[in-house]
């Protein structure tokens, strides 16, 4: 986003934010809590899994909930506090009310606003036993004293009031309503995709203000130099999406006519993994009836590109995405059904040459070097171009240059 639509977006929450100033109590703290049942306990895991609480709230090696990572917006970095039960610098003397009125409104139990990085407008939406159960699996974890740095944001988006104004304008609070023209499985997914797994935080466009752009849900979005497709009727997804693909790559992060899930999605299917089968059936479900049901046959790669590229992918890429190489043979997908070949921003086949796909100890879950410290920034994107010309019939992208300096500048 432009230095002049931040400046431009900033000054108008400040007025907003001025007009809409309302003070907010602090709730009193607390010494003891409420014993918590196992099966609470356990529901609240299964729900802070869905809602990937801690994804944000874990530092790199860090001990879980314990915050400190940055989440990086466009306005600047706001990092993730401490979830776990220290009572000096975590929730530990936080009552459920507390922790309630953070999650609907984006109020902390001092009475300060909290910024919408915290998926609260969805949250906002979670039933009252979803969120006493995630408060007990809170409660009950190993606490950590531990304090997150400062925030990195701008005067004045760095003065939390601005963000009353941010609530009145794009914070529709209230609880989730089932439409009875669909089945309790649909239902199920629309809740949990809405109330708890927020995929319109990256799957969404957002407007210059940082807010999902109403009528627009899961239209494709950004997460962190990533493009995340859309979920819906504007899928580009080369073989169209099924229940049955979409709960096999939500639960295991790699489907094998789509390819796996890489970047911000990482994180959310290996939270995933671990959520039962009922409730990533129903995500499934939900989020398939919206998807297109056909779609024209791929090309499964052509001749021609550009030489110099043809020869990197050769050298690089070839060993395993080539035509008779072993992954191909062993079922993994041609890049002709690659979502991120024929999405309509090059952003998805720049961030795989130049991150891959993380290695992670332990799991048996796809892996694929980085490029980034080996490739040049005009080699990244004559490959990404390349791809594009290979392996699909969609235009190609006008571009790739200036994503690749974008891409490299936030990596
Ligand atoms: C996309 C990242 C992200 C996700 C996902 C996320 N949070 Fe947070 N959360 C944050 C950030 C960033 C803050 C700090 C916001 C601020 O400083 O205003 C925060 C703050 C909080 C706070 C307020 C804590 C305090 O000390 O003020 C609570 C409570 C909380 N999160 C609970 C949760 C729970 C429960 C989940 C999962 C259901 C969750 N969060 C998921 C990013 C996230
Ligand atoms: C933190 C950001 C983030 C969140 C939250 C998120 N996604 Fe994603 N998702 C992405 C990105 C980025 C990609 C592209 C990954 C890639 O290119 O491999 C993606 C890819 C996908 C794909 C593959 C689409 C295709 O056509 O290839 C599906 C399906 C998907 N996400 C579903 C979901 C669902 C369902 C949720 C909520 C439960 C969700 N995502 C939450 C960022 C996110
Ligand atoms: C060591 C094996 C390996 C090498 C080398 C490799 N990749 Fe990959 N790549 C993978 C795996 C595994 C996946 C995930 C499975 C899949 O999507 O087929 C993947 C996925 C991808 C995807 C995303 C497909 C999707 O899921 O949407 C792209 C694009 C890609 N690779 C491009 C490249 C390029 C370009 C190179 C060379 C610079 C390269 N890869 C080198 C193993 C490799």
């Amino acid at each position: 986003m432009s230095k002049a639509r931040i400046i431009a977006a900033a000054v108008a929450l400040l007025v907003v934010g001025a007009g809409a100033l309302l003070w907010h109590p602090a709730i009193a703290p607390v010494d003891t809590h409420a014993v918590f049942s196992h099966e609470q306990v356990a529901r609240g895991a299964e729900l802070a899994a869905i809602g990937d609480c801690s994804v944000c709230h874990t530092a790199t090696n860090g001990q879980p909930f314990a915050g400190g990572r940055g989440v990086p917006t466009p306005f600047g970095t706001v990092y993730a506090t401490n979830i776990t039960p220290d009572p000096e610098t975590g929730i530990g003397r936080w009552s459920e009310a507390a922790f309630k009125r953070a999650m609907r409104d984006g109020i902390d139990r001092a009475g300060h606003h909290l910024y919408p990085v915290l998926p609260y407008p969805h949250f906002t939406r979670a039933t009252d036993a979803d969120i006493a159960a995630m408060y007990a699996f809170l409660m009950t974890r190993p606490a950590a004293h531990a304090t997150a740095p400062l925030n990195q944001l701008p005067f004045p988006l760095n003065q939390r009031f601005v963000l009353a104004g941010w609530n009145l304008l794009y914070l529709s609070p209230g609880p989730w309503h089932p439409d009875p023209a669909h089945d309790a499985a649909w239902n199920r997914g629309n809740y949990l995709v809405e109330a708890i797994g927020h995929c319109g935080a990256c799957h969404t466009p957002h407007n210059a203000l940082g807010a999902e752009s109403s009528g627009q849900t899961l239209a494709g979005g950004q997460a962190e130099n990533w493009y995340a497709p859309p979920l819906q009727s504007a899928s580009p997804a080369v073989r169209p999406w099924t229940q049955a693909t979409l709960a096999d790559y939500l639960r295991t992060g790699f489907e094998a006519h789509h390819g796996a899930a890489a970047g911000p999605m990482t994180a959310v299917t290996d939270e995933l993994a671990g959520v039962p089968d009922s409730d990533i059936q129903a995500i499934a479900t939900y989020i398939a009836s919206m998807m297109p049901k056909t779609a024209p046959e791929p090309v499964m790669a052509r001749a021609g590109g550009d030489p110099h590229a043809a020869a990197i992918f050769a050298g690089a890429c070839a060993g395993c995405h080539g035509s008779d190489a072993p992954m191909t043979r062993a079922g993994a997908p041609s890049l002709a059904l690659s979502t991120v070949v024929n999405a309509p921003t090059p952003q998805g086949a720049i961030q795989m040459i130049l991150n891959g796909i993380p290695w992670r100890e332990g799991k048996s879950a796809p892996y694929m070097p980085s490029f980034g410290a080996v490739l040049t920034d005009a080699q990244v994107a004559d490959l990404a171009s390349y791809l594009r010309a290979t392996y699909s019939e969609k235009p190609a992208w006008t571009d790739v240059p200036a994503e690749v300096a974008k891409a490299r500048g936030s990596s």
